[in-house]
């Protein structure tokens, strides 16, 4: 496995590989935990190389805490990743992956007016800056993203075929904790408390299963949203009932086919997210 810590670097490892038109690609920013892994290996599985690019990307934080405090463990990331059969680990610099400024301005086509897109203003550009900017130095067939971030999923998905990459983005379920709180590198930074508290997350929106068979989308929303926050440690940011594919709320369950849930919730300062199939 080679680490590539420049732009030079990466072009030298990747000028190696046999088969370039059969690269599979997960991003990520580090911190890796089970559920990356499992994206690396749903890769290695499909795809002649795997390439992982680890990068905290500062145009997709709106929060300088959050971009100061996010966990940085490149080489307990790198000894997970040379296990897992990747071929090159991309952890660039900053000016590799924006040599000037980023002022491209994405219009979403409105997959950014609910859930995380009003919340973290900014957040989706970003994200989408620096995926296209990784795609057009990495040119993978398939990259692999995780559900926990549906929205960005949508998002990315919704770019590649406007901007006509030729490539297919696989999503990839969630991949859970025992006690069923989501993987995520910010759980790493829960008091012990806030861990103990942070399943009743899934735990509470999974409910919203039965509650719709005798509440509406509203009602079962303000239900769920008082089961979280009777918990001292959590406190609700959104909770909203969607339709998978415009992203946009529904007012009856008969307004979709494909009903999805999603939230952010606090530990402060911790936010978490999650989502689930209805
Ligand atoms: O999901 C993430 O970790 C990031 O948003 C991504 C896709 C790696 C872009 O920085």
């Amino acid at each position: 496995m080679i680490i590539a810590k420049t732009l030079a670097e990466f072009t030298e490892a990747y000028g190696k590989l046999e088969h370039k038109s059969d690269v599979g690609f997960v991003p990520t920013m580090g911190a890796l935990h089970e559920g990356h892994i499992s994206l690396v290996e749903r890769s290695v599985g499909k795809c002649s190389h795997t390439i992982v690019s680890i990068f905290v990307n500062p145009t997709q934080f709106n929060n300088k805490q959050d971009l100061a405090t996010y966990p940085r463990t490149l080489e307990a990331d790198c000894e997970l990743l040379e296990k897992s059969g990747v071929d090159i680990v991309f952890a660039p610099r900053v000016i590799d992956i924006y040599p000037e400024e980023d002022t491209r301005v994405f219009d979403m086509g409105g997959l950014d007016n609910y859930g995380e897109g009003p919340r973290r203003p900014g957040h989706f550009n970003g994200v989408v800056q620096v995926v296209t900017r990784l795609f057009d130095i990495v040119k993978p067939a398939f990259a692999f993203f995780g559900e926990k971030d549906f929205q960005q999923v949508a998002i990315i998905k919704y770019f590649v075929q406007k901007l006509g990459y030729p490539l297919q983005i696989v999503p990839c379920d969630i991949i859970r904790e025992d006690d069923g709180l989501a993987k995520s590198s910010r759980n790493t930074l829960l008091t012990a408390a806030q861990r103990e508290a942070a399943p009743h997350i899934y735990r509470t929106i999974c409910k919203a299963k039965e509650l719709r068979k005798s509440m509406t989308p509203q009602e079962t929303i303000a239900e769920l949203t008082k089961q979280i926050d009777a918990n001292s440690e959590l406190e609700t940011e959104y909770i909203e009932i969607i339709d998978a594919d415009s992203l946009t709320p529904i007012k009856n369950w008969s307004d979709s086919e494909n009903v999805r849930l999603w939230c952010a919730v606090y530990a402060r300062p911790v936010r978490l997210i999650d989502n689930i199939g209805l």
